[in-house]
């Protein structure tokens, strides 16, 4: 079955159900500080699962492209990607268990109406209770209930497991949630591809299952796909508290379930990937069943690659462009070691594949190219600055003198670490160029980095916009002003391509090709400062996405769809903002400064934000800036 074919009967499935279809939101997240990418469908929803009401009602469904960059070193074992696609259902304590679990196993079993998977191929998992969470023997039941129905021995078939393997939140297990984060137990359904596909790696968890296997064995034979969570819980300073709602959060990787129905243990042999596979054995004229890591991580890092410059992601230093970066060279080394040249037709091939489901793949494509082959250039430079950098160390260093540098050299390990940390050279880069080093002081030295850093991204995880901290809000209703300003000084085509708000500061991200000057700095500032003085009100309110468009509502709106969306309007009144009288009849004293498209929380009057102030305005990469400012006392 072809991934669009799967894709249209899940959303119709749940369609019937009486869920509404939402969009697919960027890769990269808006206003989410605590992520560089979308990597599971219920990101965007945060807001709603934590109990703000959802525009488009209680049953939500879509298809929500994500990435995982934690993922990274772990493609080549024939299921791991970094990018995928993740169907999911929701309810906002709407159903629960029973209707969950039943209609999952519908849609993964029935012929007519979802995949038509052998059901003697499936097993589940449920949780086995942790600390004072008890052990769901509800969803045991319904799942029990259901087996024995199509005569299947729920002993066999359902197992138990702890908080390590069924339990989800973003950060995973509970006791890694921060305060304020939703989490909850969950129940996943695994593919048996059958003894044969034992990949030879030991069985998981000896202690609990023996020498048997199971299905969260990590040998490869089995393959989970679909997890349904029962979001039920919020991490307090002392554990936790029911959320406002019980929520029922689903997610099933596209590529996985395509995997189940074409029963092809290896991901990369399915009909998704197998044509770009083919492509790349072409090109570099080796056999995939010898290079199986290589042609992987080639197929895999292109195609990540290829979805987040369509997001308008540049490669860079920082964040996630440091991450597309770092995909784009590690998939270069390996194409470069199968003795490949040009990339362009692997690009090619991979939009080809996605030409039904993405059609913008295909207009952006020359876009693609270029910014591929940029990087590509620029690594090129990297790996002859790195080389340079090398050998002035040694000279320096007194380990070399003149040209006598010839065939393979052993270099200091700090030397190495030194060309990675200046050139973003690494293990691989610097055996191409020929030299060699000790690698654990090497990987020592990149730990002590990794530390260091990790402290700053603790750091990065308290405030943000999920835990709706005063400050953090009232930052959020700052970056409408400023939008709404920017907007009125250089025209509509300027918009915001990302937001990152903290407590101690406001990131906003916006297309434009120069530094804005002193003088644009203070008017930008100004103005919004005159707006916060104005005292304006804040409302919002629910429209379908025509009229939306209609009263000129800023964002960023998907063609496809006509649901109802959340609009929030700083000043004026409630009530259409093109007229100029409120539905009482009493004239409009003041049209809405700005109207944007947005899911909130934001404050009720701009007073509240009292001050805002811009530290900082850089370059971000080609034609994208960054702004950063500050708002209150
Ligand atoms: N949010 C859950 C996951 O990503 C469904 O697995």
């Amino acid at each position: 079955m072809m991934a669009s074919e799967i894709l249209e009967k899940y959303i119709e499935f749940f369609k019937k159900q009486n869920h509404v279809q939402i969009v697919n939101s960027s890769l990269v997240p808006e206003n989410d500080p605590t992520t560089l990418f979308t990597s599971s469908g219920m990101q965007p929803l945060i807001p709603y699962l934590l109990g703000e009401a959802h525009p488009q009602g209680k049953r939500l469904v879509n298809v929500q492209n994500c990435f995982r960059a934690g993922d990274i070193d772990e493609v080549g074992d024939n299921r791991h990607i970094t990018f995928f696609r993740m169907l999911g259902n929701w309810s906002l304590g709407d159903y629960f268990k029973k209707e969950q679990i039943l209609w999952f196993w519908e849609f993964l079993t029935s012929k007519e109406k979802g995949l038509g998977l052998s059901k003697d191929k499936l097993y589940v998992s449920v949780f086995e209770g942790f600390k004072n969470i008890p052990k769901d023997t509800e969803s045991y039941e319904i799942w029990s209930d259901l087996l024995k129905k199509d005569e299947l021995n729920p002993e066999e078939r359902i197992f138990y497991y702890g908080v390590d393997k069924n339990w989800w939140s973003r950060t995973g297990v509970s006791d890694n949630m921060p305060v304020g984060e939703p989490g909850g137990l969950d129940t996943e359904v695994f593919y048996d591809f059958g003894p044969s596909a034992n990949s030879g790696q030991e069985h998981h968890d000896k202690k609990k299952f023996g020498d048997k296997c199971h299905p969260n064995c990590d040998c490869g034979r089995y393959l989970e796909i679909g997890n349904s969570v029962f979001m039920q819980f919020k991490k307090t300073e002392t554990g936790f508290e029911e959320l406002p709602q019980k929520n029922v959060d689903f997610g099933g990787g596209l590529e996985r379930l395509i995997a189940a129905t074409e029963n092809k243990q290896d991901i990369f042999q399915t009909s998704l990937f197998s044509p770009v596979i083919k492509r790349i054995a072409e090109v570099t004229k080796k056999e995939y069943e010898e290079h199986k890591e290589e042609i992987q991580i080639i197929a895999d890092h292109f195609t990540a690659a290829v979805f987040m410059v369509s997001s308008n992601l540049f490669p860079s230093n920082k964040e996630q462009g440091y991450i597309l970066r770092r995909l784009i060279r590690r998939g270069l080394d390996n194409f470069y070691t199968l003795g490949g040249i040009n990339i362009d037709p692997i690009l090619e091939q991979i939009v080809e594949q996605y030409r039904d489901t993405d059609e913008y793949l295909v207009e952006k494509f020359e876009h693609i190219k270029a910014v591929v082959l940029e990087e590509e250039q620029a690594y090129k430079k990297a790996l002859a600055g790195g080389k340079k950098l090398i050998e002035k160390e040694l000279i320096t260093r007194g380990l070399l003198q003149g040209d006598e540098l010839m065939g393979v050299v052993k270099i200091p390990a700090e030397v190495a670490f030194k060309s990675l940390a200046s050139y973003g050279l690494g293990p691989t880069q610097l055996e191409s160029l020929g030299y060699t080093f000790d690698r654990k002081e090497l990987s020592e030295l990149i730990k002590k980095h990794q530390d260091v850093s990790r402290k700053g991204a603790e750091k990065k995880f308290t405030g943000g916009l999920a835990d709706h901290s005063e400050k953090t809000v009232m930052g959020h209703t700052a970056t409408h002003l400023l939008h709404k300003t920017l907007r009125d000084m250089f025209g509509n085509d300027l918009h915001q391509t990302g937001s990152n708000i903290t407590s101690e500061r406001v990131r906003f991200d916006y297309n434009f090709d120069r530094k804005l000057t002193d003088e644009e700095i203070k008017r930008l500032e100004d103005t919004v400062n005159e707006k916060i003085k104005e005292n304006l009100p804040v409302h919002f309110e629910i429209m379908n996405l025509v009229k939306a468009k209609d009263i000129g509502a800023i964002g960023l709106f998907d063609e496809k769809y006509s649901d109802n969306v959340k609009v929030y309007f700083v000043g004026g009144e409630k009530g259409s903002p093109t007229s100029d009288k409120s539905s009482s009849g009493r004239p409009l004293t003041d049209k809405p400064y700005s109207v944007e498209f947005c899911g909130g929380p934001h404050v009720d009057f701009t007073g509240e934000i009292k001050r805002f102030k811009i530290i900082k305005e850089e370059a971000l990469g080609r034609s994208l800036r960054r702004i950063y400012a500050v708002v209150g006392d």
